[in-house]
């Protein structure tokens, strides 16, 4: 599918296989340009070199890595190994390697073009699109970045097959996601394929790439700069934030994302936002692509909900999320996309 953005276009190649047509989609789009790839070293040593004859730079894998530093590693070799304008960075990995990768592609020689080639199910269908590069700081996450669109993203779902269970399921969250916030036929499409999506079959997993890359690409479209309504994409993470600094980061990214929709739509029903069994409809769609749905036993709740407050206090007071209307359809206040969020009533789900 073509993404439109502000300054052109590109293409979201979701094939199974896909990943062979990098060299030529490299040759059409950059016919000058000399590529470097740019993995972390977990993908390296799992996978086949994408492009062979590239010279390929490596960083330690994990989002530890995401920061300045390795920015600074791999802009200082390619600056050592004579990389010039005509450059095009390419970024295989997950998406701390899309985001790491776009960011280099971003400031090098104040940007060069890029293309994303997302190893994970979490970076296909959430991180390689909408053009967000960047990388952590001690502050928080993603607070040094910037706007990048790829020329080209390749989704080859052929890949997940070296995916970690844990890393390969959390992406299952996020298309859970894309679902409740805005297609509810694509909910029970899930529901119908879990079994199918759980084993890894290929033909299930483009499908769910493909729809959810439809989903975020729609958004995105209408609200490049976020600053309306893509702030849909936040549902579930406004609890999920709270419950990744309470636990530790025990719970990864995914499945605090998972617990988060299930939480603030539950709240939203007794809020009188949502309609009643929307949460229950998550919570299945979840727990068939065996995700967690509720706070494991063992975490403290209070410390939960203080990691809310602390939320709070950063925002003026009130917290605000976006919360589903019901299933599929994203509540509005006025032109907002976003409520105020009544934490007292988290309480009683948690
Ligand atoms: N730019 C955006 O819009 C956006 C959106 C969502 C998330 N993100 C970012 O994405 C990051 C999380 O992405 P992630 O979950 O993919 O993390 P990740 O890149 O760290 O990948 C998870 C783990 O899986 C490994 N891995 C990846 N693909 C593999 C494969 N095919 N075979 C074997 N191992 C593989 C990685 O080495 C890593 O250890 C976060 O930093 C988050 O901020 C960005
Ligand atoms: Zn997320």
């Amino acid at each position: 599918m073509i993404i439109r953005h502000e300054t052109g276009n590109y293409a979201v190649i979701v094939r199974s296989g896909g990943l062979a047509d990098l060299p030529g989609l490299l040759a059409e789009r950059h016919p000058r340009a000399r590529p470097v790839v740019i993995t972390d070293a977990t993908v390296a040593a799992a996978r086949p070199h994408p492009l062979p004859g590239a010279p390929c730079l490596t960083f330690p894998a994990g989002e530890r890595h995401k920061v300045r530093k390795t920015w600074a590693m791999l802009t200082d070799q390619m600056l050592a190994e004579g990389f010039d304008r005509d450059t095009v960075v390419v970024g295989f990995g997950g998406g701390v390697t899309t985001d790491l990768a776009g960011f280099v592609a971003a400031t090098y020689l104040r940007g060069v073009p890029w293309i994303a080639v997302p190893t994970s199910t979490l970076a296909m269908v959430d991180a390689s699109v909408g053009g967000k590069t960047g990388v952590d700081t001690a502050a928080g996450k993603n607070l040094v970045g910037a706007f990048h669109q790829p020329s080209t993203v390749i989704c080859d779902p052929d890949t997940l097959d070296t995916l970690p269970e844990r890393n390969f399921r959390e992406g299952l969250a996020e298309a859970t996601k894309h679902a409740a916030v805005m297609d509810a036929g694509y909910g029970e499409w899930i529901l119908a394929h879990a079994d199918a999506i759980a084993a890894r079959d290929t033909a299930a997993l483009t499908q769910l790439v493909r729809r959810s890359v439809e989903c975020k690409a729609a958004i995105v479209m209408e609200d490049e700069r976020d600053s309306g309504r893509r702030a849909v994409l936040n549902a579930g993470h406004t609890v999920a934030h709270a419950l990744e600094l309470a636990t530790e980061f025990t719970l990864s990214h995914g499945e605090a994302v998972g617990i988060g929709l299930v939480l603030e739509t539950r709240v939203a029903e007794a809020m009188g936002i949502c309609r009643h069994g929307a949460a229950d409809q998550i919570a299945r769609l979840l727990t068939a692509l065996r995700l967690p749905v509720a706070v494991p036993a063992g975490i403290d709740r209070a410390r939960c909900l203080a990691a809310m407050h602390v939320d709070k206090k950063n925002r003026g007071g009130v917290i605000h999320a976006a919360l589903l209307a019901s299933f599929g359809i994203m509540a509005r206040d006025g032109e907002a996309w976003t409520q105020p969020f009544d934490v007292e009533k988290l309480q009683a789900f948690l």
